[in-house]
């Protein structure tokens, strides 16, 4: 099928190359002529493991494009629409690029001379009832065009909304990927929704989903193989509403998952019990689930946050308080402080000290620091008069790049970082973390303070190692 992504960031590039890579024919849209450059030689501008083989093979098959030009692009029969929707000041997200794509597929609906039913799929995390409102501004765009041009350029133009609204088609395909397996995501992903009033989007987002939702393909591999097992994916098909709200509830839940298991190890580290195996005890419960329960120091990136705030704020228009949201929120704030209040506790003054976290990214994997626990606690350790050290497999340089008012000391290592440094923390996850070598760490270290805010390691490997500070929730 002719297919197009308009935003080509996190989310955009990577449905773009694995929908090529499944045999449709992708236009990737962006309003950033650097990036689109880069993206058509090859480059992605993004760290995603296993997408530089998936951006080479789709170029070089042509089927995979980019462009700045959303007119050409939006000839195609689906136009996905990826761009951010990041937060806003008071905590709701930010329409903008959402609107001014709706309002120019409908130019370019009104523009064409072909017959072609569009179908308009949000894939942008959007509040309920924006579907309802892209339809409006796709219309609304589709009227600017017809008046712009002085006359019509259909054929006697579109005589009315009825007429126009029979142009296109919208629905809600929520994502779900998690940066870091993206791809893997995509491909394999645990269900695929498609939320719409009107069956033309239903059938079309079904045929571009076809090889995935039978797993009818060659799997990629640049990336870990197709889950043993896994033959088909659920397809959930709801009205568009629902289709929005799904995409919330998900979020709100996960995140208010690893919030129960911060406050679970708050008492646990009280109380002298161990919060790992308090959450592996309750995992094993098949109705609670082991994943996400790893006490740390909170969630980040780009969604958690702000996908709460916008729920919180649509639940507030209809005069309904989400207190348990709420508080999943709190607790997330507070976990930051965790650590703070660790290396306090371990080295009493912190001015002056040299303190170096361990990853940057919010998670690992990803090269992205949006709304990263690592820059709160970077921040606050600066206030408070701390030298701060960072090494982050990847992430280093785009902090660098993002970030040039925060005073952070870059390391080529973790060995690199811990010279010379009273304290240690470590705040991302990453593999090659899990096989630091701590006696190694500990002895070009000037302290002995190890904070292990992901609980990568236990208690008594810490401990052999010289090193004092722990975990979380232990
Ligand atoms: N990143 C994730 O893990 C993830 C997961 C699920 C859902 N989402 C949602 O997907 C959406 C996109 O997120 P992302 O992380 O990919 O964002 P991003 O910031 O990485 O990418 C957005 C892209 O859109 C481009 N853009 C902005 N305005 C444009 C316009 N008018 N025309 C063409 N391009 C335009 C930007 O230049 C940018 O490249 C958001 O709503 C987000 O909440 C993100």
């Amino acid at each position: 099928m002719q297919i197009s992504v308009v935003g080509s960031g996190y989310v955009g590039l990577v449905t773009g190359a694995c929908l090529a890579y499944l045999g449709h024919t992708v236009t990737c849209v962006d309003i950033d002529p650097a990036k689109v450059e880069s993206l058509g030689a090859g480059r992605s501008p993004i760290y995603e493991p296993g997408l530089d083989d998936l951006l080479a093979a789709g170029l070089a098959s042509r089927r995979l494009s980019f462009t700045t030009d959303l007119g050409a692009a939006a000839a195609a029969e689906v136009i996905f629409i990826a761009v951010g929707t990041p937060p806003r000041a008071d905590g709701s997200p930010d329409m903008q690029f959402v609107q001014n794509v709706a309002r120019s597929i409908g130019h370019a609906i009104a523009a064409s001379n072909d017959q072609v039913t569009r179908v308009i799929v949000n894939k942008s995390t959007v509040p309920v009832g924006s579907g309802n409102w892209v339809e409006m501004l796709v219309v609304e765009g589709q009227r600017d065009d017809e008046r712009d041009g002085g006359k019509p350029r259909r054929s006697g133009g579109l005589a009315n909304e009825a007429e126009r609204r029979g142009t296109f088609a919208v629905a809600s395909n929520p994502e779900f990927l998690r940066e870091g397996s993206a791809i893997h995501d995509t491909l394999y992903p645990d269900r695929i929704v498609i939320g719409a009033n009107d069956a033309r989007a239903v059938n079309a987002l079904r045929a571009v989903y076809e090889p995935i939702l039978s797993q009818q393909f060659t799997p990629p591999t640049a990336i870990a193989p197709r889950p043993e097992g896994f033959r088909a994916v659920p397809l959930v098909v709801t009205d568009l509403a629902s289709a929005e709200m799904i995409k919330y509830a998900a979020n709100a839940f996960l995140a208010t998952k690893i919030s129960f298991s911060n406050e679970i190890a708050n008492i646990c580290e009280r109380v002298g019990a161990d919060a790992s195996q308090v959450m592996r005890g309750i995992g094993l419960d098949s109705r609670i689930g082991t994943r996400f329960l790893n006490p740390g120091v909170g969630w980040g990136g780009s969604c958690f946050g702000k996908d709460l705030s916008a729920l919180i704020g649509i639940a507030g228009e209809y005069q309904y308080d989400p207190e348990l949201l709420r508080s999943a929120v709190a607790v997330n704030e507070r976990q930051r402080q965790v650590v703070i209040r660790k290396l306090q506790n371990a080295l009493k003054i912190v001015k002056g000290r040299t303190i170096g976290l361990l990853g940057l990214a919010f998670k690992p994997d990803t090269d992205d620091l949006r709304d990263a626990p690592s820059i709160t606690i970077a921040e606050a350790l600066i206030g408070m008069g701390a030298r701060v050290k960072a090494y982050d497999p990847v992430a280093g340089d785009v902090c660098f790049r993002q970030r040039p008012d925060l005073d952070l000391v870059y390391a080529e290592s973790a060995e690199d970082l811990a010279a010379g440094c009273d304290a240690v923390v470590l705040v991302t996850e990453w593999e090659e973390f899990a096989r630091i070598d701590l006696s190694r760490l500990a002895k070009v270290m000037s302290g002995d303070v190890f904070i292990d805010g992901r609980n990568v390691f236990d208690t008594s490997s810490i401990e052999r190692a010289g090193l004092r500070g722990g975990g979380i929730g232990r």
